[in-house]
């Protein structure tokens, strides 16, 4: 079975091709590459023995989707084709709304067509408001997003249920990730973020690998354990192999279903230093900054609906992520750049 799979070439992407593929499943790529590097495709053929079908262009394009529609017998589709950079979103609100809706509106314009309705969406623990009680279920308040990149999640799940209901052949899996770290363990590939890194793990890595000087810590007055930001980190490739369950799920029910897929347990930032510190033997710089606006105290899943229904839990702990996200950067100090 053929699963087709948009923005392949990216962070979460690569991983997800790599457990389809050892899954069984054929793995066919379109990317645009404007946050990726193709290196990443040759990595996950040559990790797994197998070949990709990849299609360089964007997933707004409908005449390409035809076209691979056409040549290939996809069964179903993984959307990660998006922009995902929330101060980027502030800026450049109507690329971020131009690139993430319309991805979405043309896809499912085209699957209607073809008549594959069979979608996995990448959307995000972002989607649900500041003032829920923890731990977050599929049920907690959603909207009320600070930033244009989280109402797009938004926006694009509200498309989906929607398409979905108006026509009970449409399977769609909304996933809403909490912290995606880590890497394939053989460190080939990895998170490789263009320019400043936004996110704690990467930030972290490239203070570890010297290019960066020391980690600002956003804030120690938060109401935490130690007063700095908890969050639910999840290894990504316990998170790629969630799509594979997706994947299983969708060909198997019809309606629109949302998960989360976290671990059900927060770490504060200091906690990631200390545990990325222990698991590696490093002593990775801090500071102590000013809080950066938007950020909430503390934010995690409950996982238990994807357990029941997906059959799916993350199984990897935080040694595995610190030593896995720095086994990718020590390795490749320069991500795909070499
Ligand atoms: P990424 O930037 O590494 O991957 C996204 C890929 O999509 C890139 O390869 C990029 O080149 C491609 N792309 C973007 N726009 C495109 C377009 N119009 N046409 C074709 N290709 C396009 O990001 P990631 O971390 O792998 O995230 C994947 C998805 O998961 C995104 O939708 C993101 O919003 C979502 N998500 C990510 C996180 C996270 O923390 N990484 C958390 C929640 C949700
Ligand atoms: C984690 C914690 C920071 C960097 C973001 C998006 C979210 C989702 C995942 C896509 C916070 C602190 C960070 C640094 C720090 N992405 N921090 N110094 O903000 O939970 O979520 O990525 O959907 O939508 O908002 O993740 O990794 O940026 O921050 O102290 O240099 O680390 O304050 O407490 P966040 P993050």
């Amino acid at each position: 079975m053929n699963v087709l799979v948009t923005g392949g070439a990216g962070y979460i992407g690569s991983h997800t091709c790599v457990e389809l593929l050892t899954s069984g499943y054929e793995v066919t790529v379109i990317d645009n590459l404007c946050n990726s590097n193709p290196k990443s495709l040759a990595r996950v053929e040559e990790l797994t023995g197998k070949t990709v079908k990849f299609y360089k262009g964007d997933v707004r394009d409908e005449a390409l989707l035809r076209r691979i529609f056409s040549e290939n017998r996809i069964c179903g589709v993984i959307h990660f084709a998006g922009l995902k950079a929330v101060g980027e979103s502030v800026a450049m609100p109507h690329t971020y709304y131009d690139n993430n809706l319309n991805t979405t509106l043309a896809l499912t314009k085209v699957m209607a067509e073809v008549g594959v309705k069979n979608l996995i969406f990448s959307s995000s623990a972002t989607v649900y408001t500041a003032d829920n009680e923890m731990p977050l279920r599929e049920t907690s308040r959603t909207g009320n997003c600070t930033n244009p990149y989280g109402w797009t999640k938004f926006m694009t799940e509200q498309i989906l249920s929607g398409i979905a209901h108006a026509d009970n052949r449409w399977s769609v899996v909304l996933l809403r990730y909490f912290n995606p770290i880590g890497a394939h363990e053989s460190g080939r590939i990895g998170e490789d973020p263009r320019g400043i890194p936004n996110n704690l793990m990467p930030y972290i890595t490239q203070v570890a690998v010297g290019r960066r000087e020391y980690l600002s810590v956003y804030g120690n007055d938060y109401d935490t354990h130690d007063g700095t930001g908890v969050r639910d980190y999840i290894h990504v490739v316990d998170l790629a192999k969630g799509h594979v369950a997706a994947v299983k799920y969708a060909l198997e029910n019809t309606g629109c279903e949302v998960f989360n897929l976290g671990t059900g347990t927060g770490y504060s930032v200091l906690d990631m230093v200390k545990a990325f510190n222990d698991a590696n033997a490093l002593e990775v710089p801090y500071r102590i900054t000013e809080r950066r606006p938007g950020d909430i105290a503390t934010c995690y899943a409950d996982p238990t609906k994807s357990a029941q229904l997906l059959g799916w839990k993350a199984e990897k702990n935080l040694t595995d992520m610190c030593r896995d996200s720095w086994n990718w950067q020590r390795s490749n100090p320069n991500g795909y750049g070499e």
